[in-house]
């Protein structure tokens, strides 16, 4: 029987073949893993970043993609960036940074800038590609850990993240049949946590990862691999897969 969702390659690498997939984020870390692995699974590849030079060393480095200017926190740039691109088949969205503050020293610019970087600039990003976007396309937002784990410094991260799981749930519903999903990474080794914990990051990561049930943190290709899955799974919609070694039960 015919079916809205896809194309009868659901869950099959054969799934991203010619399809178009956005990245934003797809410069560092778990965005470029998310990139190279769809662009070997056959997918064509747009990466959206901040920096030019970032952009072509990243499009270099998983062997050729189309690159844009993307800001997050700029979101009245994002129409004119998606009427340029080719339709739209999948957009995923990993861009973020992490500071971390307490509330107490957080002004409220710092929390406004918080809640464009997490939410309204994906969100709006997600509403430019929607002119262009394919019914059997998906989305792929990134919440993380600290909405199930709270940190003393994480207080206005873990809502940012929180909502962006109750966002997809939504939208889910409100976007279909394009399917809405979001992953949660625990710690990944990625230029994020360099600049996070800076001198101490080999000292914090083997205590980190001595404390997790897999025994190790997550390599940027973990995550990938479970992005692969929300892409492909045509009858997954709504859903958080956490992607953490078992970070939420310890
Ligand atoms: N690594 C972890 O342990 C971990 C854990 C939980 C959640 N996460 C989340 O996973 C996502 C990816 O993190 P990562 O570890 O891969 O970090 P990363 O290596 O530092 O990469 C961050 C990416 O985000 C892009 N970016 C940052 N701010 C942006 C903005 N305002 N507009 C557009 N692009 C922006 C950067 O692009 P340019 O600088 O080139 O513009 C870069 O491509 C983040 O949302 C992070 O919070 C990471």
């Amino acid at each position: 029987m015919g079916d809205r969702s896809d194309n009868g390659e659901s869950g099959t690498l054969a799934a991203l073949v010619g399809k178009h997939v956005v990245v934003v984020g797809g410069t560092s870390g778990i965005g470029l893993a998310v990139a190279r692995d769809v662009a070997h699974a056959g997918a064509e590849v747009t990466l959206v970043g901040r920096d030019e030079a970032r952009l072509r060393h990243a499009s270099g480095a998983i062997g050729g993609a189309r690159q844009r200017i993307g800001d997050l926190r700029e979101p009245a740039s994002f129409p004119a960036l998606f009427e340029a691109l080719p339709r739209v088949d999948h957009l995923v969205i990993t861009a973020g940074t992490a500071s971390l503050k307490t509330l107490r020293d957080s002004t409220p610019d710092d929390l406004r800038q918080m809640l464009t970087e997490r939410l309204v600039g994906p969100l709006s990003m997600v509403r430019a590609a929607l002119g262009n976007f394919s019914a059997t396309g998906s989305i792929v937002l990134t919440s993380g850990l600290l909405a199930d784990r709270p940190i003393r410094t994480g207080a206005m991260l873990a809502g940012a993240v929180a909502a962006v799981e109750a966002v997809v749930r939504a939208l889910a519903l409100e976007l279909a049949p394009i399917r809405v999903n979001a992953v949660s990474p625990g710690l990944v080794d990625t230029p994020l946590l360099d600049a996070f914990f800076g001198e101490g990051k080999e000292q914090a990561l083997a205590s980190a990862a001595a404390a997790l049930p897999t025994g190790r943190i997550g390599r940027p290709d973990d995550i990938a691999q479970a992005v692969r899955v929300l892409l492909t799974g045509g009858f997954i919609t709504g859903e958080v897969l956490h992607v953490d070694g078992g970070g939420r039960l310890v």
